[in-house]
């Protein structure tokens, strides 16, 4: 069985995304409601933050909700936002114990109250917590994000505060929600589809990209394991040649 021991404590991911897909195709495989797919993927979220702090790594971010997701069944939407919030509930104490930051990525907004008052309290209460960042990605588009950053960058121009050929990339970046957080090292999909989904367009430009067929709820402590195992054993080269990243130069 693979640990966290045979990892490389020198070439660990700094930030790690998720894609939790494939919880409805989880139930329904086993003749079950969708959204008991959704409930047992919980579990495997909470097995994940554990491992992922344990492991050492810095920011886990957990695509929850897409700004797309919106257009599913309203019960499906609503019974979600009641796991949400329960799961923000339930898991409070041990984001405190385990020096766990709570962040956020989405329009916040558009969640219902009682889940925004929720998860804002987690975030405030957790905010001097100084481990693991734990990203919620919810109700969370990019391009959505990124038609924000332009429009925020926009008025800067127009007020006079930004003239236009100071706009560089950190500029983009710095008017993301992910501000301040560095990009993704890793990004992980679970479900078997090779695509992002919306998911941090601009952030994952030298993401490594793992897509595995297991539906989320039965993504293991191993497999999450595994999939670091498979980071460290590629070459990120970000437009160089293999020899003048490797050793031999
Ligand atoms: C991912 O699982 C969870 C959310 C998108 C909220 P899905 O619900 O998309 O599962 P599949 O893709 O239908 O199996
Ligand atoms: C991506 O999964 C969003 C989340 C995991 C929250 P989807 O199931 O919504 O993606 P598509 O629709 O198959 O691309
Ligand atoms: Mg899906």
């Amino acid at each position: 069985m693979l640990t966290s021991l045979e990892l490389d404590p020198q070439k660990l991911p700094r930030h790690v995304a998720i894609i939790m897909d494939g919880n409805g195709r989880w139930a329904q495989s086993r003749g079950l409601m969708r959204l008991m797919g959704h409930k047992a993927g919980v579990d495997t979220v909470i097995r994940t933050v554990r491992a992922a702090d344990e492991i050492g790594i810095s920011v886990l971010t957990l695509y929850a909700f897409s700004s797309e997701n919106w257009k599913r069944p309203a019960s499906e939407v609503s019974g979600l936002m009641t796991l949400l919030k329960s799961y923000l509930e339930s898991e409070l104490a041990s984001m405190l114990e385990n020096n766990i930051r709570l962040r956020c990525i989405g329009r916040m907004d558009k969640l219902p109250r009682e889940v925004r008052e929720t998860l804002q309290a987690s975030i405030e209460k957790t905010s001097i917590n100084t481990g693991l960042v734990l990203n919620l990605a919810l109700s969370y588009g990019s391009r959505d994000e990124v038609v924000g950053a332009v429009k925020e960058i926009a008025e800067l121009c127009v007020a006079g505060k930004l003239p236009v050929e100071q706009i560089t990339e950190e500029t983009i970046s710095a008017h993301l929600y992910t501000a301040g957080l560095p990009d993704p090292d890793l990004i992980v999909r679970t479900g078997g589809e090779f695509r992002l989904s919306n998911f941090l367009l601009w952030q994952a430009s030298y993401a490594e990209i793992l897509v595995t067929e297991v539906h989320w709820p039965d993504f293991t402590r191993e497999d999450f394991i595994s999939a670091i195992a498979t980071f460290q054993t590629r070459q990120r080269r970000f437009g160089r040649t293999g020899d003048q990243v490797s050793d031999k130069t």
